[in-house]
């Protein structure tokens, strides 16, 4: 380590600030509102991008639709393609380094990327506090690179911001050595903030030509899914089937990694082809959101779609075995489907007949300010689930 990495393991190096780590598309919107709350109460704190994705419409639109400030440190692009160890590798030499410069006193990092994991691990490393907003989350699938992430962030980090109580029991039962702290999930302000200005300032719909509530809206992108053929090749028979059966417009706005595996696996040509299945370019979140809230019902196997839907009443149908958003699930708005096309079919049908009216378990939009009351050592009230649905 150079001279300045062993000084900074010294804790009166620090700065006051705080850093707030983004780099991926998730990661941009869901800790939008605290880099907000934190510029408003002028928390002296800054935010650092990790190149992780890079692509226009997966990272600079956000930028401009949630109006942020441009990132003070920015690491190269990550490399196409790069396995997990070298991109978190060279993530988390990269954040160090900056770490190292910038000597913030505590580091965020939200979700389960391998942005987080790096952000964690290189704080963790040079002794600088870690916080992990949307903690505790589990699929129980340790096939899933973001279950091994999740599992080792919640172990290397001083303050544990758990979305629901369910996450906080996942902490509790995992025993980690860190704070917890139920807040709600930032993903709510964002929605809150920004649902009225996406109705103002968004053409979506008008320029895709849809009625509302009269098309499904898609995203794929899980790794588990499109990385494995027979996988995504189900889920474009399913697509098929939905077509064919139901005749209802499709909207699939296309994640890069999920366009290259279609075309990899020579199932672009087959997926073009059909009927009523419409692929676009990946939306900004103005365009993102009222494309959920319009929509007769929502199939992804995204997390935060199954969030946003579930949040804003539009019924859900997640392609996967089993979800880390389990209140979803509970509160009715979610169907785990699986990859076989006729379950996906059944559960859209099932979908279509859903009486929208089920509680929001993920928070009051209140959760930024919750977690920036706590860091700053403010009287902090937990978010309740349970009084939320009395109220
Ligand atoms: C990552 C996260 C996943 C999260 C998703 C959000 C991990 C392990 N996975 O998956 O948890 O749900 O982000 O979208 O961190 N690409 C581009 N442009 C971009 C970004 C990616 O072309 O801006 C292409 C590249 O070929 C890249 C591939 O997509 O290699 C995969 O990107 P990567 O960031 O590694 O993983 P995601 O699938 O996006
Ligand atoms: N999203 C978007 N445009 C799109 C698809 C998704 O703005 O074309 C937003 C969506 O509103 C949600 C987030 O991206 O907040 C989810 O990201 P993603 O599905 O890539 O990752 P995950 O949540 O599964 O980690």
């Amino acid at each position: 380590m150079n001279k300045e990495g062993l000084k900074i393991i010294n804790k009166e190096h620090l700065t006051e600030s705080t850093c707030v780590i983004v780099g991926t598309r998730p990661g941009i919107i869901k800790m939008s509102p605290i880099i907000k709350e934190l510029s408003w109460r002028q928390v002296p704190s800054f935010t650092l991008h990790t190149g992780q994705h890079y692509s226009y419409e997966m990272d600079k639109k956000f930028f401009e639709d949630l109006e942020l400030p441009k990132p003070l440190y920015h690491l190269p692009q990550c490399k196409p393609g790069s396995l997990h160890g070298e991109q978190t590798a060279n993530m988390l030499s990269g954040i160090e380094s900056m770490l190292i410069k910038a000597k913030p006193r505590l580091v965020l990092v939200c979700g389960d990327a391998n942005t987080n994991l790096a952000g964690a691990l290189a704080a963790r490393k040079l002794q600088i506090e870690v916080g992990h907003v949307e903690s505790g989350l589990r699929s129980n699938d340790w096939r899933m690179p973001e279950e091994h992430n999740r599992v080792i962030i919640d172990h290397i980090s001083e303050y544990l911001f758990a979305p629901t109580p369910r996450a906080r029991q996942n902490l509790i039962g995992d025993n980690v050595k860190g704070k917890i702290y139920l807040t709600g999930n930032t993903i709510v302000d964002a929605l809150i903030q920004h649902i009225e200005i996406a109705e103002r300032k968004s053409e979506i719909i008008k320029k895709l030509a849809l009625r509302e509530s009269d098309y499904v809206l898609i995203t794929i992108h899980r790794e588990e899914n499109v990385d494995h053929l027979n996988t995504l090749n189900d889920i474009v028979e399913a697509l098929k089937l939905v077509g064919h059966e139901l005749g209802i417009p499709m909207i699939f706005p296309v994640h890069p990694r999920t366009k290259n595996r279609l075309k990899i696996f020579n199932l672009w040509d087959r997926i073009m082809n059909i009927p009523g299945l419409r692929l676009i370019e990946p939306v900004g979140y103005l365009d993102f959101i009222l494309l959920i809230k319009y929509a007769s019902v929502i199939v992804t196997d995204s997390g935060g779609v199954q969030e946003e839907s579930c949040i804003l009443n539009v019924p859900c149908v997640t392609i996967r075995d089993n979800t880390e958003r389990q209140e979803t699930v509970q509160v009715g708005s979610n169907i785990i489907a699986g990859t076989n096309p006729e379950k996906i079919l059944d559960a859209i049908n099932i979908s279509l007949e859903k009486q929208r009216n089920w509680p929001n378990p993920f928070g009051d939009g209140r959760a930024a300010e919750r977690i920036v009351d706590i860091l700053s050592g403010a009287p902090f009230v937990e978010w309740s689930f349970i009084s939320e649905v009395r109220s």
